[in-house]
């Protein structure tokens, strides 16, 4: 059934976003999710975003586990004078992804389609696995003008990228409007949505290369509906936020996601 991309587990990415609040909480999710994680790691690829201070300890105890670390965001810059900043470089010997163009990133952080093509850019340059998200606003989506926004950026995030570095990328297909408000998206409008961005990524850097590049859904994400978007065709995986936080419904979801990648096999 349908065209994951060959070879691939289902990916499941954890964006913690601000949370939680505490080192000691971070560390607590953690072993609460790691040990449920290991009778599906066959299945799932699972990558825990924490915040900047959390990623070291996070590291610590993840290691040798084969779950995978992702920052939030980064710069494009190496180093130098941008206070605040944290680059790609910086993140390379912890990470193995980074989270770049998220819609609260987008919106509160006023990040354009420029920033997050450099962001994505610098992020491959320097080894990482990019997530780059996409997504209409609600009031695109009601005006039927999903397809031309989500269009417009992707072929703008990937305007810095060459066809060899589809490996390297993911793409989150994130509603905006079903982002923490618990209104996730139709299976229907996520899965045409899904088709739009890999025509688009072939479109851009062809379609050989459009092929590697995963897609996730992401947007009010829970253990009552991950099936839904996982047993779609071109959906290889999923972006969670709030449930990520939620040790006993991450655990569920990851069981639920290994159930239905166990049974789908992987073609191109
Ligand atoms: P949510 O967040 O699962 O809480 O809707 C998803 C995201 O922002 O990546």
């Amino acid at each position: 059934m349908g065209s994951h991309v060959q070879g691939a587990k289902s990916l499941l990415a954890a964006n913690w976003k601000m949370n939680p609040a505490s080192a000691s909480d971070a560390a607590d999710l953690v072993r609460a999710i790691l040990e449920p994680y290991k009778a599906h790691a066959d299945h799932v690829q699972l990558a825990i975003c924490p915040p900047y201070p959390w990623l070291l300890g996070v590291a610590e105890l993840i290691e040798n586990t084969g779950v995978e670390l992702g920052a939030q965001d980064c710069y494009w810059e190496k180093a130098g004078a941008f206070t605040g900043e944290v680059s790609a470089a910086m993140l390379t010997g912890w990470c193995q992804w980074v989270i770049v163009g998220h819609s609260e990133r987008r919106a509160y952080f006023h990040e354009t389609d420029e920033d997050v093509a450099r962001k994505a850019a610098a992020g491959i340059a320097e080894g990482l696995q990019v997530i780059l998200c996409v997504g209409e606003l609600d009031e695109h989506y009601t005006a039927g003008q999903t397809e031309p926004v989500v269009g417009g950026q992707v072929r703008a995030g990937l305007s810095q990228l060459a066809a060899d570095d589809s490996p390297h990328l993911v793409i989150a297909y994130e509603p905006v409007w079903a982002i923490g408000t618990g209104k996730n998206a139709e299976p229907e409008h996520a899965y045409k949505t899904m088709r739009l961005i890999r025509h688009t990524v072939g479109e851009v850097i062809g379609q050989g290369a459009a092929r590697k590049v995963r897609v996730l859904y992401g947007g009010s994400v829970n253990a009552a509906n991950i099936e839904s978007y996982v047993e779609l065709p071109l959906c290889d995986g999923c972006l969670v936020g709030g449930a990520s936080l939620k040790a006993d419904e991450f655990s569920k979801m990851i069981a639920t996601v290994a159930e239905v990648y166990g049974h789908i096999p992987s073609t191109t």
